[in-house]
């Protein structure tokens, strides 16, 4: 799960005071952005732990203070607590010290009524409603959903002998499966994909991206008002009775997005491990197995949501030795969590089999269980498709010229280029 599309935010007003200058909580807070994160994140957390242990201080854009929770047994402890660190962003103690257009406001702002800030009950019959929707669509359909249109953007460039598997294929298909369980007719998929990417990457014009998208969930909502279908947005409709109409619109969005750009960026990932690990390339051209344990692989190694905002603390508290104040941001280190060295002592030893890792979240705010398994779905026919039609599909570039987003909140990468023997259109 990732930031929501950018909606207009205000975070002018201030809560309570900011820790003072020099707080010696946070000396040698290390800034939560930086190359480091793109090209050798364990070395970063390694570090990090080494000077700090589990529970990092860390100073978000701006320079405003957090804490970084990249302790496996320690994120267990913040997600399974929703008590003591709440998704209220009203808590933090920080809104005095935010600038106004501060480049995290799409992620972090007091003013986002979607599901995820959700708090209490309030929350449980949202996420219950939204897991009672997804829970109906049926696995079988989705595969075949995700096939066809896995087959469709391969009919765009099978001809050529090369393309870049990340624009053309990871960062459409999710969105465009997503649109169709949705029940959003198919001639409006790629539009919407565009702005959804332009939105969340900030790419383009994602103001008017996100206005886009808004448009498009609050026509659709209106219409599955009118008449319902067998669709997750009819569902949703449906059970957010009694809820304002603009509530159940960002929650759709959030959605949408929360489930297209992990997806994809899991997509990109198992497809850059299969192509690029000698460990996979013997079973490659072999069978369907190693897919499905690459993919296991990506969760541990390279989880899509790397680092999430946020939880805070509703009273003083210490974790991992570290005194925690009231009102306090801390940063959900998924990244940090699953490469923990006390729960993975040998990061070379395959992952086979072993689901414990926290990369869906934990507790009340996880990844419903029913958007797990759609996400599985997608991602696993999207390889699947990928390698039966490009059997010899290859990397174009040397391994070590891939480059990864230049984010510290997600893990994916900027391109896949690759080249493949010219495979005919329509060819399964
Ligand atoms: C690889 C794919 C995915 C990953 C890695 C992922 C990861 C996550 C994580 C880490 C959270 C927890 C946030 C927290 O604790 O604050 C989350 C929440 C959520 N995810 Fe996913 N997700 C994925 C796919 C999906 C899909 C496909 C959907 C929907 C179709 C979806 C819908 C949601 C929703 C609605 C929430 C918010 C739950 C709440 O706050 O109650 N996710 N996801």
């Amino acid at each position: 799960m990732t930031a929501s599309p950018a909606s207009p935010s205000e975070n002018a007003a201030a809560t309570s005071a900011a820790p003072p200058p020099g707080c010696p909580a946070h000396q040698g807070a290390r800034p939560l952005s930086g190359p480091g994160f793109q090209t050798n994140p364990f070395g970063v957390y390694g570090e990090m732990r080494g000077e700090h242990g589990p529970v990092a201080p860390v100073l978000l854009d701006g320079d405003i203070p957090g804490w970084l929770v990249l302790g496996y047994r320690e994120l267990h402890q913040v997600t399974s607590d929703a008590e003591l660190f709440t998704r209220d962003a009203n808590q933090w103690n920080q809104w005095a010290n935010i600038p106004e257009n501060w480049p995290l406001a799409p992620m972090i702002s007091r003013d986002q009524t979607s599901v995820v800030y959700a708090t209490g009950e309030d929350h449980q019959r949202r996420a219950e409603a939204i897991a009672e929707a997804l829970v109906t669509v049926d696995p079988y359909e989705l595969r075949r959903h995700a096939e066809h249109i896995g087959d469709g953007l391969v009919d765009e460039f099978c001809h050529q002998g090369e393309a870049e598997l990340i624009a053309d294929y990871a960062r459409l298909l999710p969105q465009l499966v997503l649109a169709r369980i949705y029940g959003i007719p198919d001639g409006e998929g790629p539009a919407l994909v565009q702005a959804t990417n332009d939105a969340v990457d900030g790419t383009g014009n994602p103001v008017e991206a996100y206005q886009y998208v808004y448009r498009v969930m609050n026509q659709l909502a209106s219409a599955k008002r009118k008449e319902p279908a067998p669709d997750v947005a009819s569902r949703l409709v449906a059970a957010y009775q009694g809820y304002p109409d603009e509530l159940v619109v960002h929650d759709l969005i959030v959605i949408m997005t929360a489930g297209h750009q992990p997806t994809a960026d899991w997509i990109g990932n198992t497809l850059r491990l299969l192509l690029t690990d000698e460990r996979f390339a013997l079973s490659l051209s072999g069978g369907r197995h190693s897919v499905g344990q690459a993919m296991n692989e990506v969760l541990w190694e390279d989880t899509p949501v790397a680092n999430l905002a946020a939880r805070w603390a509703t009273r003083d508290t210490t974790l991992a030795e570290k005194h925690i104040r009231k009102g306090d941001l801390l940063i959900l280190g998924f990244h940090g969590a699953n490469t923990d060295p006390l729960i993975r002592p040998d990061t070379h030893a395959f992952t086979e089999g072993n689901n414990a890792f926290l990369s869906f979240g934990h507790g009340e705010h996880r990844c419903p269980h029913p958007a797990q398994e759609i996400a599985e779905t997608i991602a696993k026919t999207a390889v699947e498709v990928l390698l039966d039609r490009l059997p010899d599909v290859r990397l174009a570039v040397s391994r070590d010229t891939l480059l990864w987003r230049p984010s510290a909140w997600v893990r994916g990468l900027s391109a896949l280029p690759v080249t493949f023997s010219p495979a005919p259109r329509g060819g399964r």
